[in-house]
């Protein structure tokens, strides 16, 4: 038995008011798409097959997954959606697994109990419903007196009586594929012009089969996303069940409803994460952390035993016994090497700053490569760029950068080197020699002792 997957994800969402196609609106930092994706992964043996029409250009690159993408030119509906998948997966398998794209929070569980459920229950056709209080557009779930699944009825077609059923579809089937392209040729064209995949649910009881329906325990995850109101409220289901999950891993957040963690985030035991902190995109935390108040952390790598207060970190790399903050920003391609201290006020980029580093206070670092047990003193600037191009500056081991030097770049400082306050150096400054002025020259030769 085979099982593939088709995800619809070819409307506009008009409602989302939005240049951006639905599905690209971002969850947790990824596309709702993204989620629909990885939900079906591990119950399918193909990729997924995924329906995409309006700005499907633009769906198919913000989508970097293994799929195969099917166009949907004209949005005909739901059962003419799937219908487009037809060519590509015929014959390639008899089991059938459809959703949509605009429900993030449905779980892969929920659909392998779903796919259970279809292969035992000998019908074409299984549903998943959920039971609820919010309307909010969803096809009802029509039972006969036994209980028994009669229909699906769209909202804009019901009637009154239809309307105070409570028991909400999904829009996550599983069919046998070739009773499905047969059904989907005899659907028949509503009222609004569309051809409904809920009417093939209908077709199934007609002809003498029994339709289950799988009903969703956690009715959160049938939450369809319509418009931005939808888009909140999922964003932020999907982040109390990101943060319970590190939390059950053994991850301390002091305040869960002020910690925003992205979905693809890896944190580490024993880490603290003070409130109001933001860890986003392929960020990796180690064990044994305190990070914020205050903190914003982009695709960066952060080691263990790792201090961060009031700081943003974008694309850097942050290695074990850092501290830092607060107010620091550390730009891409900055890398602290093992126990470096930033103060406040303190901006790195593109460098990379040897284990035991000081800068305290106030200093700007970039382009530059510095050694181990550098101390940068107040108000160190490497002046790297000339109005045109990026030029480097390389620091030796144990330097004494004093306060308030400029580093015009090009240039380099030799090991254990000091300069003065207040200096320009201009010129490469060689290893022990003392440096000082405007510009800064050579005053003597250094000793052990100094
Ligand atoms: C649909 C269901 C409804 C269910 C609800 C759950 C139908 C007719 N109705 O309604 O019973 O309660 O989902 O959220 O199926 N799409 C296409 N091509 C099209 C039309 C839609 O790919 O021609 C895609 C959209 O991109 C979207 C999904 O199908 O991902 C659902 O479309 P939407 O218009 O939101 O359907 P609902 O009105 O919510
Ligand atoms: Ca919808």
């Amino acid at each position: 038995m085979r099982t593939a997957s088709i995800i619809l994800a070819a409307g506009q969402g008009t409602r989302m008011h939005s240049k951006l196609p639905k599905v690209l609106h971002l969850v947790a930092g990824k596309p709702m798409l993204w989620y629909a994706i990885q939900a079906v992964r591990a119950l399918v043996d193909l990729p997924p097959a995924i329906v995409v029409g309006y700005q499907a250009e633009a769906v198919q690159s913000a989508i970097n997954e293994d799929a195969l993408f099917v166009l949907q030119e004209q949005q005909l509906g739901t059962g003419h959606a799937v219908k487009c998948a037809r060519s590509a997966l015929e014959g390639r398998a008899d089991t059938l697994l459809v959703t949509f794209a605009d429900m993030p929070l449905l779980r892969s569980e929920s659909l392998a109990r779903l796919v259970r459920m279809h292969q035992e229950s000998g019908s074409p056709v299984t549903m998943t419903s959920f039971i609820g209080d919010e309307a909010r557009g969803f096809g009802r779930v029509v039972r006969d007196a036994a209980g028994k699944v009669t229909a699906i009825v769209e909202q804009a077609v019901a009637t009154p009586e239809q309307l105070k059923i409570r028991e909400y579809n999904v829009s996550a089937y599983c069919f046998d594929a070739e009773w499905l392209w047969g059904a989907l040729d005899q659907v028949p064209v509503s009222p609004k012009g569309e051809y409904y995949l809920t009417d093939v649910v209908g077709m199934a009881v007609e002809q003498g089969y029994p339709v289950e329906s799988m009903i969703l325990e956690d009715a959160s995850e049938g939450v369809g996303l319509n418009n931005r109101v939808h888009l909140a409220t999922v964003e932020k289901l999907m982040r109390a069940r990101i943060n319970e999950k590190w939390m059950l891993a053994g991850v301390t957040l002091v305040d869960p409803d002020a910690t925003y963690i992205e979905v693809e985030v890896m944190i580490g035991k024993d880490t603290v994460i003070q409130p109001n902190t933001h860890l986003r995109g392929k960020s990796t935390i180690g064990e044994d952390c305190e990070i914020g108040p205050d903190t914003t952390v982009i695709d960066s790598v952060v080691g263990s035993h790792v201090r961060l207060v009031a700081s943003v970190l974008e694309g850097a790399q942050v290695h074990d016994h850092v501290t830092m903050g607060p107010y620091c920003h550390l730009r891409k391609g900055a890398v602290l090497q093992e126990g470096v201290h930033l103060g406040n006020f303190g901006e790195v980029k593109d460098s990379v700053l040897g284990p035991g580093t000081k800068m305290g206070h106030f200093s700007y670092i970039g382009n530059a490569t510095i050694g181990e047990n550098v101390n940068i003193g107040a108000g160190t600037i490497t002046c790297n760029y000339d109005g045109e191009t990026k030029h480097p500056t390389e620091i030796g081991d144990d330097v004494f950068i004093g306060s308030d030097t400029m580093l015009v770049a090009p240039v380099k400082v030799g090991d254990r080197s000091k300069t003065g306050a207040g200096s320009v150096v201009t010129r490469d400054v060689p290893q022990d020699t003392l440096v000082m002025g405007v510009p800064a020259k050579e005053k003597r030769k250094l000793e052990k002792s100094d």
